[in-house]
């Protein structure tokens, strides 16, 4: 397995470019299978979990030819058989896009119920309820998830609960069914938006992404377009709270600020810098960081997603700080590791509460991937050496993150451990 190795205390100086985002990657790259015609798609991030969902579509029969590292073209004519492999949908979330986009294509669909973080039990029962609500029957079968539906015919959803899976499938499945489809409590998250911008150029009748209550008129056909995916909103606010712990002053390149609000405010009420422009954010610190509070919502407020992030910040700020995270069950697991780090955090449920003080590197182990990310950045800013295992969670979401932390300034290898083959013995 391999592992960062961080020597910390060094402020990060200098500009990244924010890559792609997962999440509407992730969808837009399911979404394929409902295009009639070749799509090519700009600005994809290379991580582990966009692979395995290009991996998805290669074994069902489409056609994927890599134009460059960032640009994908994909021919989805060729999938005959709406029949998700067990093993790589077990691997990802992002595979349960195929639920709506198999079952809005072929009226019928079989999936296996999908993986991603351990943040304690993770549902689908919303997106079985859309489904079912427009004229699916669904059942679950041996860890996979079987929906059938002679027809497709809008309807009104309403969402039980904020989520942005079950939206998105709901939007799959309602894109080329017959009639009207009134989502309502939908998620509002700007990757919802992006799908919608997506299909819409394709030629889908959605309106009202991005609010409470989504509208979409099912067409018959949708035609081949080349389509950039919008910058990462959680990539952006990662180097954002990098710059910030490392007392740092970093130019963040290739953003949307008005999706970075709600972090940008949390940083300033702690004492940091940061100023917006047209694409991108500076951060920078030079006076003392301060203790704030925060909980997590669904978009717009502070996303889940930067949570961990956020928290191992905390840490060195002066004060004692309250984190509530309750949009899943289990996300303070990474707490523990960075107690290893000597940080004073206590959990109580859903409720952190965290002491500001300082760090120092140890040995720790990713949980998620944003746990990952939230440990290099404790690591970058410990004194000393951390090591991080398990850094395969970090690589499905974050494009050359060493990488890009290096041209920053920090001082962060990946050390590769060869497994020793037996004709080596
Ligand atoms: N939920 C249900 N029933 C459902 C669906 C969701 O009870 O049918 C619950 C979940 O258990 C959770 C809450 O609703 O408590 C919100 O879940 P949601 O469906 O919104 O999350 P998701 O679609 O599974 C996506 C992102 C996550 C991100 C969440 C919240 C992808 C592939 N994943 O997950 O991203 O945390 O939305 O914004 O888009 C990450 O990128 O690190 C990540 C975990």
């Amino acid at each position: 397995m391999d592992k960062y190795i961080i020597n910390g205390g060094i402020p990060l100086h200098g500009e990244v470019v924010i890559s792609g985002a997962k999440n509407a990657a992730l969808a837009i790259v399911a979404a394929t299978i409902l295009s009639d015609e070749p799509c090519v798609l700009e600005n994809v991030p290379e991580i582990s979990d966009i692979t395995i969902c290009l991996k998805i579509l290669y074994e069902m029969g489409a056609g994927i030819r890599i134009i460059d590292k960032n640009t994908i073209r994909i021919d989805t004519r060729g999938v005959t058989n709406p029949v998700v492999p067990y093993e790589l949908a077990r691997s990802i979330r992002g595979s349960s896009y195929f639920m709506g986009t198999l079952l809005g294509r072929f009226h019928e669909m079989s999936v296996p119920m999908p993986g991603g973080c351990d943040l304690g039990d993770r549902p689908i029962d919303q997106h079985l309820k859309a489904f079912t609500c427009l004229g699916a029957e669904c059942n679950i079968d041996g860890g996979v998830v079987i929906a059938k539906a002679k027809a497709l015919t809008g309807n009104q959803v309403f969402f039980d609960i904020n989520t942005v899976g079950g939206t998105i499938n709901a939007i799959f499945a309602a894109v080329k069914a017959d009639g009207l489809t009134i989502l309502e409590n939908a998620a509002k998250e700007p990757h919802i938006v992006d799908l919608a911008n997506f299909l819409n150029s394709m030629g889908a009748d959605i309106m009202g992404a991005g609010t409470d209550v989504i509208k979409i008129r099912g067409v018959k056909y949708l035609k081949g377009v080349t389509y950039a995916i919008i910058p990462d909103q959680i990539e952006a606010g990662t180097y954002m709270v990098a710059a910030a712990a490392t007392r740092g002053n970093v130019l963040i390149k290739n953003v949307i600020p008005k999706h970075l609000e709600s972090i940008t405010t949390k940083l300033r009420t702690t004492g940091v810098f940061v100023e917006e422009f047209d694409d991108a954010v500076r951060v920078s610190v030079d006076g003392p960081l301060m203790k704030t509070s925060l909980k997590t919502q669904p978009h717009p407020g502070f996303p889940t997603d930067m949570q961990p992030q956020f928290t191992a910040f905390l840490t060195l700020c002066e004060g004692t700080s309250i984190v509530t995270d309750d949009i899943f069950d289990n996300r303070f697991r990474y707490v523990s590791e960075l107690r290893r780090m000597g940080a004073d955090i206590t959990v109580e449920g859903t409720t952190a509460v965290v002491t500001g003080g300082k760090l120092i590197g140890a040995p720790v182990r990713a949980t998620d991937l944003r746990a990952g990310a939230a440990l290099i950045i404790a690591g970058m800013a410990a004194s000393g050496t951390t090591v991080i295992e398990n850094i395969h969670h970090i690589e499905r979401g974050y494009e050359n993150m060493d990488e890009k932390l290096r041209l920053l300034g920090a001082d962060i290898k990946i050390l590769k451990e060869h497994s020793v083959s037996k004709q080596a013995l």
